[in-house]
């Protein structure tokens, strides 16, 4: 039996090259870096970057880490992933073509998960929440982050093609009790007309 595809994979390969086009960098890049300022990252943390898309999110993370700080940097599209990889070149940052839901990484091998703008492309979340439990260490945070409300991101993925059209973004109470049922536990759940952010925090060790 053959393994069933994700058709975002290709949906996504189709628009990589254009993404970029598509934002202002140097507007996008100072609202990561002040958001990333509030996550009160530590200058020697490993953070997983899920749908890290043609890298813009990687960036920012790289700047707000030290020199042993780390990103792992994943994407279901292959060719999201070569956007980013010639975009991004430094000796901390890796790529992996990957689903969230099997993650090329062991457990509690990171300090912090970084969801920005993917989390409405899962298709089980509940299954996804699991396996970024599993990776997180203890004491570890993920963040499921737009900079957009809610209502403006069910637009876009409304008139975006047959693949996400149905990629909804749901209120983000739902999305917190999602990651508690994985044995996380919510601690900043905001969803309004500037954006969205649901940050949940493994049990300490
Ligand atoms: C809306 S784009 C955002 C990309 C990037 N985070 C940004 O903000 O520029 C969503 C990205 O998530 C990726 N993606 C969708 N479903 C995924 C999955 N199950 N696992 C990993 N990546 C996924 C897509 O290929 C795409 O690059």
């Amino acid at each position: 039996m053959s393994p069933v595809v994700n058709p975002r994979s290709a949906h996504f390969d189709a628009i990589a090259d254009q993404w970029d086009g598509w934002d202002d960098l140097v507007a996008l890049g100072k609202r990561l870096d002040a958001g990333l300022a509030g996550f009160g990252l530590g200058p020697g943390e490993t953070v997983l970057d899920v749908g890290c898309g043609t890298g813009n999110l990687t960036l920012a993370l790289a700047r707000a880490l030290g020199k042993d700080g780390r990103v792992v940097a994943v994407d279901i599209s292959p060719r999201m992933i070569e956007v980013a990889r010639a975009k991004v070149s430094d000796p901390r940052v890796t790529f992996h073509v990957a689903e969230a839901e099997r993650l090329p990484l062991p457990k509690a091998s990171c300090h912090r998960v970084v969801c920005f703008s993917v989390w409405p492309h899962f298709v089980d979340r509940d299954a996804v929440a699991r396996e970024l439990a599993r990776v997180l260490r203890p004491g570890g945070q993920v963040h499921v982050w737009h900079l957009a409300s809610r209502d403006t991101i069910n637009a876009i993925h409304a008139s975006a093609g047959e693949a996400v059209k149905d990629d909804i973004l749901a209120p983000a109470a739902d999305t917190a009790a999602c990651l508690e049922r994985a044995g996380l536990r919510a601690a900043t759940v905001i969803d309004d007309a500037e954006g969205y952010l649901v940050t949940a925090r493994s049990r300490p060790a």
